[in-house]
């Protein structure tokens, strides 16, 4: 019998993400509404992070909790694998210990190392290449405040990262227009926007945030790229989203950052309490997003 992963948004069908979205918002009104909902009782989660995390690791290992699991915390440094057992053999036998594995690496290949090893199902709780967790719930934000991104247009600004690649995927998988302006040695990934006929790459910011329904941004220095953070912020300047720039967004833009944020470099100081901002809520709905897609996964 075959897997599902969930290594980017590419693994599930455009009906597969909608189903998780609007799932996402049913788990959070019974959440609030204070009803338990535990279909996951006697099912155990390994989380291997490489790299930090506040928000994707509270928010897996709360929701499993909450969906009546449990979540194991495993740090590279303090298992096996720090003393190099293989990702191959680690995934062997986790895969005979717990009915999943969420793990947040560096280099995207060991995931896909690990995934082909696996043989329960594996979560991507990010790598250098994509955040699919991050835009299930960025999708539902957008979509319980603004309704249905369909044919909405979204502004990415900054580094073409993993945020930038993961909404390059959505774009296609949510069928809204995308602009990404970025330093021009900081494009997103070529394979992933070529034949991509929702996304584009524009020359400035204020262009690519021109109408826009959705303004979104990272931070410039990503995990693993902090010694570059003196050329990176000479590399990004004017790449700022501040609130001059949402200006020129449609008058009902929202703006939207995975977080952590370093204000005063991708973000002017202000921006996170700006009206337009639903950061707190896009961090928030993490927890319901991902307690959607542990139901689906494993349900
Ligand atoms: N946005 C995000 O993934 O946050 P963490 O790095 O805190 O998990």
């Amino acid at each position: 019998m075959s897997v599902k992963n969930f290594l980017s948004l590419t693994d599930f069908s455009r009906g597969d993400l909608e189903q998780i979205i609007e799932r996402a918002a049913e788990l959070k009104r019974l959440h609030e509404s204070g009803i338990q909902h535990r279909p996951l009782e006697g099912k155990t989660m390994a989380m291997i992070f490489e790299l930090k995390s506040t928000r994707t690791r509270v928010a897996f290992e709360t929701g499993m909790h909450q969906l009546g699991g449990h979540a194991i915390f495993l740090r590279p440094d303090e298992t096996q694998l720090g003393r190099g057992e293989p990702i191959e053999d680690t995934a062997r036998v986790l895969s005979s210990l717990v009915d999943i594995v969420m793990l947040r690496v560096q280099d995207h290949v060991n995931i896909s190392r690990f995934a082909a090893a696996s043989s329960v199902p594996v979560i991507n709780g990010m790598s250098d290449r994509f955040h699919p967790c991050q835009l299930l719930a960025d999708m539902q934000t957008f979509a319980e405040k603004r309704g249905s991104i369909r044919d909405q247009s979204v502004a990415f600004i900054g580094d073409g990262y993993n945020m930038c690649n993961s909404y390059i995927l959505a774009s296609n998988q949510f069928e809204f227009d995308l602009a990404i302006s970025t330093p021009a040695e900081f494009r997103p990934d070529e394979d992933v926007i070529d034949g991509n006929n929702r996304a584009r790459w524009v020359a400035t910011p204020e262009e690519a945030v021109s109408g826009a329904n959705l303004v979104v941004t990272d931070v410039w220095s990503s995990m693993g790229r902090e010694n570059e953070r003196s050329e990176r912020r000479e590399a990004f300047r004017g790449f700022q989203v501040n609130s001059d720039l949402l200006d020129n967004a449609d008058a009902n833009a929202l703006f939207m950052h995975c977080l952590p944020a370093h204000r005063g470099e991708e973000i002017s100081d202000d921006l996170l309490d700006d009206p337009r901002s639903v950061v707190w809520e896009e961090a928030g709905n993490r927890l319901h997003s991902q307690k959607a897609l542990l139901e689906f996964m494993l349900g």
